[in-house]
């Protein structure tokens, strides 16, 4: 079992560069299921969300070649059998998005039920809703969902709730079936966008991607491609909570402003300086961090996979803050951890209040999962003492090479192995 130490009360200061977007890469590696030729993919982080998911190709048939640091070539038309293997899949929430791209390649899937895990509720409804919409059956056994088509007729599908998951997967499957698709009320995310840029890339012919209204005109067959993948929001959200929480001066290189935008917003209110440059932005603090409140919404609003990293930096701003996660009704575990390093925090539901406490002591603590455990490192390199942060195996889903990042801006933090088994929980 591996986990940080962190030696806390070091500003951070340099620069960091951001890797690929996770959300992102999860869709785009199982779409190239759909191409009739080898993708090269560039700008991939070293996440193990990204080796599962390549580990998922190849025990399928794919050939991988790594060709340089984060740029792969994958030729998927050795695969044959639309089945995943189940103990890779069973422990990757984003293993369902080869639900979308065997059904619209093979017209058949079967997949293990993702792991839904400590974030609430986590349903896959609306994306058996989709499916569905489109003519395949969808079946439940052992724990596998299996779905068939005769065909894939293009359809009109409403989503009863923005979900960027079944977002993904009904623009995965629809591609390839014969007529229109309008997919409605659907996810605006930035991975949304890219991961249509990439279906596009290869021959697909996709509009709307980024509004609620997705049209989808399917094509007979998609082509190999080459493509880049976004920087990801959500890492660089962390970095510019971390450098605000030690009232450091970090520039962090490689992001897409506009995909920031919420985030820069609230980082504002709360009283942090915000310097926007073409690719990149600087986050320093001079005043007093102040309270404010936030609500998680769905893009463009302020981003659930944020809600842990920003309520840990409003426990060191004066004032009581009010924290709502309207996504997930369970997204608040970390909070226990936070109590143990001097937080003061209520939760009820989906509502956390926050009394800006102005410090975190160092105490030994467990990630409950990604966003929780990037969380608990920004209040252990704001806090005096040392913070012992257990299961890191949920941090390293989604964030390439932290350690190393944080230690060249100034951080005191590194990885000790420890005798004794990590109990594996689902991964989001
Ligand atoms: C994706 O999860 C991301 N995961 C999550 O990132 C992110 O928090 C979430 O989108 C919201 O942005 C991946 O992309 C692998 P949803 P997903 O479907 O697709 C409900 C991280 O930290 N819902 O948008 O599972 C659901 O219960 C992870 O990187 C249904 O009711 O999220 C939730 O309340 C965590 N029925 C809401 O919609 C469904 O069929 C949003 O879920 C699907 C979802």
């Amino acid at each position: 079992m591996e986990k940080f130490i962190i030696k806390g009360g070091r500003r951070l200061e340099g620069e960091v560069t951001i890797s690929g977007a996770k959300n992102a890469v999860v869709a785009i590696i199982p779409a190239v299921i759909l191409a009739d030729g080898p993708c090269v993919l560039e700008n991939i982080p070293n996440i193990s969300d990204v080796s599962i998911s390549l580990r998922i190709l190849y025990e399928m048939g794919a050939e991988i070649k790594q060709l340089d640091k984060g740029v792969y070539r994958i030729d998927a038309t050795g695969i044959k059998d639309p089945v995943v293997p189940y103990e890779l899949a069973r422990h990757m929430r984003a293993s369902y998005y080869f639900l979308g791209t065997l059904l619209g390649k093979f017209g058949r899937a079967r997949v293990s039920m993702p792991g839904g895990c400590y974030l609430g509720d986590r349903p896959i409804d609306q994306h058996l809703k989709a499916f569905s919409a489109l003519g395949a059956v969808c079946t439940l056994e052992n724990g596998m969902i299996d779905i068939c088509a005769d065909s894939l007729i293009g359809s009109q599908i409403y989503f009863d709730k923005i979900t960027v998951g079944a977002t993904i997967n009904a623009m995965l499957a629809a591609v390839k079936a014969t007529g229109l698709t309008v997919i409605e009320n659907a996810a605006k995310e930035p991975h949304i966008v890219d991961l249509a840029n990439f279906l596009n890339s290869m021959g697909a012919d996709i509009m709307g991607a980024g509004t609620d209204v997705i049209k989808v005109r399917g094509v007979k067959n998609l082509k190999g491609t080459s493509y880049a993948i976004i920087p990801d929001q959500i890492e660089a959200g962390t970095y510019m909570v971390a450098a605000a929480a030690t009232r450091g001066n970090v520039l962090i290189k490689n992001v897409i402003p506009k995909h920031l935008e919420s985030i820069t917003a609230k980082l504002a209110k709360i009283g942090v300086n915000v310097e926007e440059f073409d690719d990149s932005v600087r986050i320093s603090v001079d005043g007093p961090l102040v309270k404010t409140s936030i609500k998680t919404m769905p893009h463009p609003g302020f981003p659930t996979d944020m809600q842990p990293q920003i309520s840990t930096l409003l426990c060191l701003a004066e004032g009581t803050s009010i924290v709502t996660d309207e996504i997930f009704n369970n997204r608040f575990r970390y909070v226990d951890e936070l109590r143990r390093m001097g937080a003061d925090i209520s939760v009820e539901g989906r509502v956390a209040v926050i009394e800006g406490v102005g410090k975190f002591l160092g105490a030994p603590v467990t990630a409950p999962d990604l966003r929780a455990g990037a969380a608990l490192i920004i209040a252990g390199l704001a806090a005096s003492g040392v913070t012992e942060i257990d299961d890191i195996y949920h941090i390293e889903r989604g964030y390439e090479d932290i350690e190393n990042k944080l230690r060249a801006l100034g951080a005191d933090i590194t990885k000790k192995t420890v005798p004794g088994n990590s109990v594996r929980k689902v991964a989001l």
